[in-house]
């Protein structure tokens, strides 16, 4: 099967499904997410499709937009892979990299691994680090209407899947239940080297966002 005949349907689907999504969230995310994965898979032994349609669907429907259901996501991708025509085994592989792709708050086991989903998780995870992570980030607390910051709410490290779907908790408490643990978490070489420039750039910003805070020069 030529792969073009799969991936041009597959970006006209995700462009139409997320046209208007919040903007960390949106067709650019999913853009960067698939060229950065097929950049980590340079280095390591894949199924080039399975990577390209995971991290191009892996958002499709995401539990957070849709009121914590994680099966329209997986439905959606193999309905449309069905639709045009791949394999029952990619479709089955994108299906289970779409269900075990997300952090939800880090305590949740992950029943499955691959190295095209390590590859794609990577993939996204790098997207929530650095400069971009960071406007992401403020994205997603301003599209919730939550504080920037609030000194007198901590970061909560103990928050199970429910309560970090739910949390209104300000946006730089996001930098420590989540942005800040996933370096190291990372599953390959190429993600882990990334993820330490982009981890450290976060730290620089930090210190300088409670300098401003506190009214120093
Ligand atoms: P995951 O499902 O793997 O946690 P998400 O899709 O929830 O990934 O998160 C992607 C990005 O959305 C985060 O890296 C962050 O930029 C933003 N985001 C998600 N949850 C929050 C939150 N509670 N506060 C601020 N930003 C958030
Ligand atoms: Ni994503």
């Amino acid at each position: 099967m030529n792969q073009d005949s799969v991936l041009l349907p597959t970006i006209e689907f995700i462009r139409k499904t997320m046209a208007g999504a919040e903007g960390g969230h949106d067709w650019w995310h999913i853009f960067r997410v698939w060229k950065m994965a097929l950049r980590i898979a340079e280095s390591e032994d894949a199924d080039l499709l399975v990577v390209q349609l995971g991290a191009l669907l892996h958002d499709i429907a995401d539990v957070k937009f849709n009121n914590g259901d994680e099966k329209i996501g997986p439905r959606m991708a193999g309905e449309f892979l069905d639709s045009i025509g791949v394999s029952v085994e990619t479709r089955d592989h994108v299906r289970k990299i779409i269900e075990n792709i997300s952090y939800k708050g880090g305590k949740e086991v992950q029943s499955f691994r691959s190295a095209e989903l390590d590859i794609v998780q990577d993939a996204d995870r790098l997207d929530a680090l650095g400069a971009i992570g960071i406007a992401r980030t403020f994205n997603y607390g301003g599209h919730r209407n939550r504080e920037i910051y609030n000194p007198g709410i901590k970061p909560d490290l103990n928050m199970d899947k429910e309560a970090y779907y739910k949390s209104s908790a300000p946006t730089l408490n996001h930098f420590y239940e989540k942005l800040l643990l996933l370096k190291d978490r990372m599953n390959t070489e190429t993600g882990r080297r990334m993820a330490q420039r982009r981890h450290d750039f976060m730290l620089s910003y930090l210190d300088e966002f409670y300098r401003e805070w506190e009214g120093q020069e």
